[in-house]
């Protein structure tokens, strides 16, 4: 056997039967997009380090459910996560997500633009299932072009690592815990329009819900030209990454 197909078998693991090759260092999940497979995910971004909140990437292996972004390959994993069992442990963690925060898609002009709305597509989900939580949470419209509607958030955290890895910046943070969890934004005042943010920031673009939106431009694109109206998350999915 040549060194190559030495290094490939040392490097190999199975997802839903197919053979992934990974390189030293990955997590299933790196592992798993390289070679265009999707795990579902939310709070998991290419190119940005993971955080494993949401828990939407739960696969399986060796009869344990772990985290597919925060678990490191290695060679000869088993892994299973395309199947009905964990597809409705998805189903249900979005159906949570959505009654926690106010997820009123008709209404919020981040429809067919927004992953946890698509996630719910493609998990075949057609009602909420739990009782909504209606929570009022501060709004912050102090930014001259940035919008925040806490109640929207779904606290993956994908603005904090933005800003602190990629914009330089620190602008968010996560403050409370449990249910007292909350965005905050590192400021005196706590209010956005104090920050440093700007409109191109990674921190402004990356949000996956309604939360954090451009002013001026709600409902730009008409039903048709959204993103997931185009095509399904798993197929977008493929191709994100940091610029
Ligand atoms: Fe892994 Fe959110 S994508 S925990």
């Amino acid at each position: 056997m040549g060194y190559h197909a030495m290094a490939i078998n040392q490097n190999t693991l199975t997802i839903d039967g197919k053979d992934v090759y990974f390189e030293q260092g990955q997590t299933i999940m790196d592992a798993a997009l390289a070679a265009k497979i999707y795990i579902p995910h939310l709070c998991h971004y290419p190119g940005l380090p993971p955080s494993g909140n949401c828990r939407l990437c739960v696969v399986e292996t060796n009869g344990k459910s772990v985290a597919a972004c925060i678990t490191q390959a290695q060679a000869g994993l088993r892994i299973h996560s395309n199947t009905p069992e964990l597809n409705a442990v998805r189903k249900t963690i979005t159906q949570m997500l959505f009654v926690e925060g106010n997820h009123i898609c008709p209404a919020c002009e981040k429809s067919g633009n927004c992953k946890l709305q698509a996630m719910g597509y493609y998990l075949g989900m057609h009602e909420e299932h739990f009782h909504h939580f209606n929570p009022r949470r501060a709004l912050d419209a102090s930014h001259p072009a940035i919008f925040l509607d806490r109640s929207r958030c779904i606290l993956c955290d994908l603005c904090v690592r933005a800003s602190r890895e990629v914009d330089g910046k620190n602008v968010f943070a996560i403050a409370g815990r449990g249910a007292d969890a909350h965005l905050i934004v590192n400021t005196d005042s706590g209010k956005l329009g104090d920050s440093n943010l700007d409109r191109d920031d990674l921190a402004a673009n990356i949000c996956p819900v309604g939360a954090i939106m451009h002013k001026q431009r709600g409902y730009v694109s008409p039903i048709g030209q959204r993103i997931y109206d185009q095509q399904p998350i798993n197929e977008i999915a493929l191709g994100e990454h940091v610029p």
